[in-house]
């Protein structure tokens, strides 16, 4: 399968060349709003990385998908080799539009990421939490666009804003390989809304991680249903209101949580707003959700005696997880790891986000499940952080125009997972 997707690449590859020509005619025939990439689970880190199209001649380039991120960050320091690239001069429109930037300055030879009188911004890197200074560039990228529930065409953007970073901004525990962040934050020149702004479609999109490594699941941008295995998942979405913190990310209300419909006690004032920004953080770079220490404790311990009276037996935990079990309850047809319910509850009791087996425990070693929850320890960035391995095969909804979140749990339970899109263009 990967193969034939390799294949379809370099054919649509060839199709979009005559799309983002010059010509005219074309351009001005195709105005797609509805558009795809595929996110691949990395097997060793358990991140989900996007490859996307990018520079004259177009290069696929790795990206770790960063929900929360600002920017799209790129190392420039490997082999930047593009006849488009620019980088707009300091006080230009174009830097204007990036918001908090400074003028810029270079004093070795001129390259990628190194001119005089640009502008710059400090890019963050959300596993190491370290910044680094960028130049603002532009440069082409292309995205397939979705035509009807298949996907169509590349469509190029050819001035497309991001952040030429040095190489030691892609530090930390990162996929092999991945040369840049790719920020889906709330912030003019993210990839979402920079799209949305360019071909004028609504901002919004949705996330469809794989839960398989070294497999693809897939990022729905604009105008779109979310369709896979002949099923619309665009409808009959729950919805909770989304806030935007000060960086551009994204909360959601969690209000309390349930472990089989029964309360589990916490302090929580600590999920008051005004004590973290907006309550519960969603983010892609953390592997597992994390709970401020308090919560986790007891979070843990409920869902230990819950499991253990259905016939899980408790081992000792293997670090970074709190419980851990040598044997579980026979597994449930569709839904798989027969583990009790956990509900977080949002805005009211109607509105939950309800987490099954499949999202909560992970196979840490051959034969050992764990509760796929860390210790956020004292004082965390919020006090509930909803990590990459409870999105996976869960379909979630930004959209910001009307600053909601749309979810939709558990796709198995109709036979689908978010690598069954269907990425087989019918072209
Ligand atoms: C991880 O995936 C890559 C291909 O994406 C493959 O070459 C490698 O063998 C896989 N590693 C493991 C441990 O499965
Ligand atoms: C920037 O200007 C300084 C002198 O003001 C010069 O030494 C340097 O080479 C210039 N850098 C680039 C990238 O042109
Ligand atoms: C979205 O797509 C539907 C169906 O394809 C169309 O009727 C509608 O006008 C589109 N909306 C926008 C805002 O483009
Ligand atoms: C944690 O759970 C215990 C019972 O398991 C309860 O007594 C305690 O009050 C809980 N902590 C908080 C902060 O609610
Ligand atoms: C609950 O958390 C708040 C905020 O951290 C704190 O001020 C308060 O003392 C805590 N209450 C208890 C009973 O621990
Ligand atoms: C995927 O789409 C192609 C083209 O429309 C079609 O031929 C193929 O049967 C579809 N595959 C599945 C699994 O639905």
């Amino acid at each position: 399968m990967a193969s034939n997707f390799h294949f379809l690449l370099t054919l649509i590859a060839f199709f979009s060349l005559i799309f983002a020509s010059e010509t005219g005619i074309a351009r001005t025939v195709f105005k797609p709003n509805a558009f795809f990439l595929p996110v691949l689970k990395d097997n060793s880190t358990s991140l989900h990385v996007v490859n996307i199209q990018k520079r004259t001649p177009l290069k696929s380039i790795p990206f770790l998908v960063d929900l929360n991120g600002k920017f799209l960050s790129v190392n420039c320091e490997q082999g930047y080799l593009s006849s488009t690239y620019n980088a707009p001069i300091c006080h230009s429109t174009q830097c204007s539009q990036v918001g908090n930037h400074f003028c810029h300055k270079c004093s070795s030879k001129a390259k990628p990421g190194c001119h005089n009188n640009t502008c710059a911004v400090m890019t963050t890197n959300p596993l190491t939490h370290k910044s680094v200074v960028g130049e603002i560039a532009q440069d082409t990228l292309a995205i397939q666009t979705i035509q009807g529930s298949n996907p169509g065409p590349l469509a190029a953007v050819r001035r497309f804003l991001f952040v030429c970073a040095q190489s030691s901004f892609l530090q930390g525990p990162l996929p092999q390989n991945v040369q840049g962040i790719v920020g889906f934050g709330h912030n003019p020149i993210s990839l979402p809304i920079q799209l949305a702004s360019h071909f004028g479609f609504p901002h919004k999109f949705a996330l469809c991680l794989s839960s398989k490594n070294s497999q693809n699941g897939v990022i729905f941008l604009g105008n779109t249903s979310y369709r896979i295995q002949q099923r619309d998942f665009s409808q009959g979405l729950h919805y909770t209101p989304l806030t935007i913190g000060p960086q551009g990310e994204y909360y959601i209300p969690v209000k309390s949580i349930r472990i089989n419909q029964k309360l589990v006690q916490f302090n929580t004032s600590l999920l008051s707003r005004t004590r973290s920004f907006g309550g519960t953080m969603i983010s892609t770079t953390t592997p597992y959700t994390s709970l401020e220490h308090s919560i986790f404790q007891n979070f843990t311990e409920f869902f230990a005696n819950e499991f253990t009276a259905i016939g899980a037996s408790q081992v000792n935990a293997i670090s970074p997880f709190g419980v851990c079990f040598n044997k579980l309850p026979p597994p449930v047809p569709k839904v798989g790891i027969a583990a009790p319910v956990i509900n977080f509850v949002m805005q009211n009791r109607y509105v939950t986000w309800s987490i099954y087996g499949s999202n909560s425990i992970v196979e840490a070693r051959p034969g050992i499940w764990c509760l796929a929850f860390v210790d956020g320890g004292f004082k965390p960035r919020a006090p509930i952080v909803l990590g990459a391995y409870q999105l996976e095969d869960n379909i979630f909804e930004f959209d910001l125009a009307r600053s909601r979140l749309g979810f939709r749990v558990s796709l198995r339970a109709d036979w689908a997972t978010c690598d069954r899109f269907n990425f087989t263009s019918s072209a």
